[in-house]
């Protein structure tokens, strides 16, 4: 059945990776809407010939253009990934989170029932087998101590402005699905790393400064822990959802692949020590540095995936070691 894809926010860096993976598939049409913020690049787009892509330049905030693009496109489904992402940011500038990650995210919800739906539970001929699957964190969830897994079960205790936008948007898609029956499902997953990931993020940041022979800033004592996911294997993962996720449900995906920040380091510098040495001869961990620590730092993130592993049949296929080779290799011709 042909289907009508809206995909926000997919010039950054999952939803690039999304678009690239997604274009590949018959009788879809792609919309991408994106208001190019400093985290996007159009130029990690690589569609594929044979799809037919849209690309809109606007701001999910604008429900206007949000409602304009449901009709004019006939949206059938929509992959929502448009966000203010960036924790330190919503240290310093929280509004931009609110804006976008709230108030984006509910006229995304509030055009797709307009569109789909004449009354709550009524769906207008044709958009029965709609579907919004909206993209979130496991940082809804808190932060962990030396045990302990995120399970789909787990309270929200979100401690950043970033974490808090988007539980606050978590909980609008769960009440558009309770109140109006709107067709939604919600992904949390963890720390994502691979090609084409912004820069201010932490291993795209390690890599560069060791290539560059600058300082390598790790924050704090290096020991805090996230879970690693290859975000071509979170990709996989969200259409997965998309395709045979049950209704109104929340799926965590995660790699299982709990590293400290100062392992994550001193294994990038390991590697480029083999493949790309220095001169000198010393190592690039001899640039690692550590810095004052964020403030309200999370200690731990680590995700239990068994749900979506169990339920859907998904599993990554990347660990760290395997998919940090290939990241750094991408980064190294970026950077040539
Ligand atoms: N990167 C991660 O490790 C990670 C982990 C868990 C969840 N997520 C979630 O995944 C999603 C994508 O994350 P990412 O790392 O690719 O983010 P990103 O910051 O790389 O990209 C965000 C994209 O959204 C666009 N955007 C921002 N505000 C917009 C607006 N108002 N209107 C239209 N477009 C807008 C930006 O231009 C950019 O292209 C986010 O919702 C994020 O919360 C990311």
């Amino acid at each position: 059945m042909f289907k009508s894809v809206l995909v926000t926010g997919g010039a950054g860096f999952i939803g690039s990776n999304y678009l690239n993976y997604k274009s590949k598939e018959e009788n879809i049409k792609i919309v991408n809407l994106d208001n190019l913020t400093y985290a996007a690049n159009l130029d990690n787009i690589k569609i594929n010939d044979n799809c037919d892509y849209t690309f809109i330049e606007g701001d999910i905030c604008n429900a206007d253009l949000v409602q304009k693009i449901f009709l004019e496109h006939k949206i059938d489904e929509v992959v929502h990934f448009a966000a203010e992402s960036h924790v330190d940011n919503s240290i310093t500038n929280p509004g931009a989170f609110i804006d976008t990650n709230i108030v984006g995210t509910f006229n995304l919800l509030q055009a797709a029932y307009k569109s789909w739906m004449d009354a709550p539970n009524v769906f207008r001929e044709g958009k029965e087998n709609s579907k919004f699957l909206h993209v979130s964190t496991d940082e809804v969830y808190g932060t962990l101590g030396r045990t302990g897994l995120f399970t789909e079960e787990t309270s929200y205790a979100p401690n950043s402005p970033y974490s808090a936008s988007k539980a606050s948007s978590d909980m609008l898609v769960r009440s558009y699905f309770h109140t109006y029956g709107l067709p939604v499902v919600t992904t949390n997953c963890s720390n994502n790393y691979g090609p084409r990931q912004h820069k201010e993020k932490l291993i795209p940041t390690i890599i560069r400064k060791a290539i560059f022979q600058e300082n390598i800033p790790i924050y704090g004592d290096g020991k805090n822990i996230r879970d690693w996911l290859y975000v071509l294997d979170h990709c996989k993962g969200i259409n997965l959802v998309l395709e045979k996720g049950k209704l109104g449900e929340t799926y965590n995906i995660g790699g299982k692949n709990e590293r400290e920040n100062i392992y994550i380091a001193k294994t990038i510098c390991e590697i480029l020590d083999n493949i790309k040495p220095l001169e000198s001869q010393k190592s690039y961990s001899d640039l690692i540095t550590f810095v004052k620590d964020r403030p309200g730092h999370d200690f731990r993130y680590a995700i239990d995936a068994s749900k979506i592993e169990n339920e859907l049949g998904w599993f990554a296929e990347e660990n760290f070691e395997s998919g940090i080779e290939k990241t750094i290799h991408w980064y190294l011709e970026k950077h040539n």
